[in-house]
């Protein structure tokens, strides 16, 4: 099977930018969210950016046109009946994602592939609710998605070459590279990252700098495009706390115990860039 019919479920920061990089590169996607409003939302980023890029002299208005009438956003599932592949990305719950994923094995063919683009969860445990185990795996993007070239494809012990050479296929199609990794918390970048972070706000509550200076170092010594409190900010304290606490309760190394700082951030409801405040404010900071 080659791929040719995408759907997205999810239409947040990172399932608009799924489907926009989809749609834009020839392939035709069902795109869905929980309300009209959460998908209409979605639908004018992608909008937006396709705008941008033709102000940028990147796409034509003919492109942009045909991107459009590409993407078919719509609030009923059946819709996603004949895709050959759907990509999960909902809210990082795994009770959500494992009753997406009864429902859609129940909804699209059977040699269609679902994949997730969980961070942190296992991928192995929605394939389990599936008939389908050799056909699920994750698809693990990198937020801006337009932007990052990397997928991360997440095989399962039951996850089929096949399935894998699919993906491989399909991420490449998008622009992208992809790397295989086994379906391990954290899998390769944030196995790696994550802990990274967490040592930048370690290092910030024992005074060895400032906030600033720590960004500034890694950012001039390492050429990191951004330092490690401007990327806290840019992925979201909640979504680092999340992965951090998924990958501790499976490999428990103090290196992933997310620091005291990063919790009480996150009950304060400063999750960075999305809600203008995280550990910079962005309500006057440019
Ligand atoms: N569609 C198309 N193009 C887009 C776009 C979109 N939605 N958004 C941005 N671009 C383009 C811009 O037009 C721009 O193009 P030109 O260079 O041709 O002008 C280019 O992308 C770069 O954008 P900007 O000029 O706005 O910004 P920048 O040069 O400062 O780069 C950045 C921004 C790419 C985000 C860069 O700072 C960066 O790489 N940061 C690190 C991001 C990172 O590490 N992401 C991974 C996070 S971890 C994760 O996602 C996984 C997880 O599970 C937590």
């Amino acid at each position: 099977m080659t791929i040719q019919k995408v759907g997205v479920v999810g239409c947040g920061l990172m399932g608009s930018g799924i489907a926009q990089t989809a749609a834009q590169s020839g392939f035709d996607v069902v795109v869905t969210e929980v309300s009209q409003e959460l998908l209409d939302r979605g639908v004018k980023k992608i909008h937006d950016a396709w705008a941008m890029m033709q102000s940028k002299g990147k796409l034509t208005a003919e492109q942009v046109e045909a991107n459009k009438a590409r993407l078919h956003p719509t609030l009923e599932m059946q819709d996603f009946a004949d895709r050959d592949i759907v990509v999960e990305v909902i809210i990082e719950q795994k009770e959500p994602k494992l009753a997406l994923f009864r429902q859609l094995d129940a909804i699209v063919q059977p040699d269609a592939l679902l994949v997730s683009n969980t961070s942190s969860l296992p991928i192995t445990e929605m394939a389990a609710v599936t008939r389908r185990r050799d056909k699920v795996a994750g698809l693990h993007f990198f937020n801006p998605v337009p932007v990052m070239k990397l997928v991360e494809i997440v095989r399962t012990v039951e996850t089929s070459d096949e399935t894998v050479a699919e993906l491989r296929a399909f991420t490449q199609a998008m622009g992208k590279t992809p790397i295989i990794a086994k379906d391990t918390a954290g899998f390769v970048v944030n196995f790696l990252l994550i802990p990274y972070l967490l040592s930048a706000i370690r290092m910030y509550e024992n005074g060895v700098a400032t906030m600033e200076d720590i960004d500034t170092a890694m950012q001039l010594g390492t050429n990191y495009p951004m330092g490690p409190f401007t990327l806290l900010d840019y992925v979201g304290l909640d979504t680092t706390l999340y992965a951090a606490e998924v990958i501790y309760a499976e490999n428990p190394d103090p290196a992933y115990a997310p620091p005291p700082l990063l919790r009480r951030m996150v009950t304060l409801g400063r999750l960075g860039r999305k809600t203008g405040k995280g550990f910079y404010d962005y309500s006057e900071k440019k």
